[in-house]
């Protein structure tokens, strides 16, 4: 989770606090000075040619009353979010989704779901916005435990995890959720990829003949320090939960809690994933190993990568 003013501008639904330019005026490269490095839509992909320049059909959108209301508000892809909102909504439902959007819900919690790697899923109003780079997570832990029968989401929030995971492995894989709304998402999206879903508190609501039996499990924790919250975009603050995102005063109080018990919950030999701030290096592989767990890192981009493993043989 990046502590920018940016996090949570990087999917498609960037959005300035003044009118945005039209993007098909603007190269990729000048874009992204102005918001940093952009985590592409699907949509977006087939917006961006191979010189990186908007094409296809958008100049002739640049007249588009919907975009320009959409800019105006400051939105970066206002052409593609107009396309993305009329794919979704007509009549007075597309006028209530374009409200919603311009007074500043995600455009991904307007639209219902977020497209997220190659899963979809569901996202009600005020669940936590699927980052693109959480699926790192998802995709590490899958090239390590390729063969893992039992696999945990912990904090699944809509279920991007688990769903990556279930379209990658042969396995069990349950979610757990300690918030209600976004367990409502899960639900769905688990509906679609085969996946079950707990309501609880990280390990608590899994079944206790799972215990000591957990191949591999992972999460994207909640680890922006207290104090740094007021530097996630403005827009995301008013609609994602803090629960989400609030890891206490360095950003570390969900992974203690996480690692206090997994030596307890994995099998062993089975290995634990999440996604840390390179600033949290020292003190997260503290807190593993004081929980007896091995830990290493691998980069991701700006974030590491952490793996911590029950020690024992498979
Ligand atoms: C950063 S979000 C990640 C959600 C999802 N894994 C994703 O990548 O989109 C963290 C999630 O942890 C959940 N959470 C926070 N505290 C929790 C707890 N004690 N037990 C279970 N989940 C919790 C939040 O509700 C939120 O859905």
């Amino acid at each position: 989770m990046r502590l920018d003013a940016l996090d949570g501008l990087r999917t498609l639904g960037h959005r300035l606090p003044r009118p945005a330019p039209p993007c098909h005026l603007r190269t990729r490269e000048q874009i992204e000075e102005e918001v940093g490095v952009i985590e592409t839509h699907p949509a977006q992909h087939e917006a961006f040619g191979p010189d990186r320049r908007v094409h296809g059909s958008y100049p002739t959108r640049v007249t588009d009353e919907l975009a320009e209301r959409l800019r105006a508000a400051g939105c970066v892809f206002a052409e593609d979010e107009a396309n993305a909102l009329r794919a979704a909504f007509s009549g007075e439902a597309l006028e209530t989704a374009v409200a919603r959007r311009i007074e500043g819900s995600p455009l991904e919690q307007v639209l219902g779901f977020a497209a997220i790697g190659d899963v979809r899923v569901d996202l009600g109003p005020g669940v936590f916005v699927p980052r693109a780079r959480a699926t790192a997570i998802a995709e590490i832990a899958a090239a390590r435990r390729p063969d893992a029968r039992i696999v945990v989401d912990l904090g699944c929030g809509a279920g991007t995890l688990a769903a990556i995971l279930a379209t990658r492995l042969a396995a069990r894989i349950i979610g757990t959720e300690v918030d209600p709304v976004a367990m409502s998402s899960a639900r769905r999206t688990a509906r679609r990829y085969g996946f079950e879903v707990a309501e609880g508190s990280w390990w608590s609501p899994l079944p206790s003949s799972s215990r000591g039996r957990i191949d591999l499990a992972v999460a994207y924790l909640p680890h922006v320090p207290t104090g740094q919250l007021h530097r996630i975009h403005a827009d995301f603050r008013a609609h994602e939960p803090e629960v989400s995102v609030d890891g206490g005063p360095d950003g570390l109080d969900p992974w203690r809690a996480v690692a206090h018990e997994a030596a307890s919950w994995l099998a062993p030999g089975g290995l634990f994933v999440t996604l840390i701030a390179p600033e949290q290096r020292t003190e997260a592989r503290r807190i593993g190993e004081d929980a007896g767990l091995d830990v290493e890192y691998e980069e991701s981009d700006d974030d590491l990568v952490l793996l911590a493993h029950r020690p024992g043989d498979r």
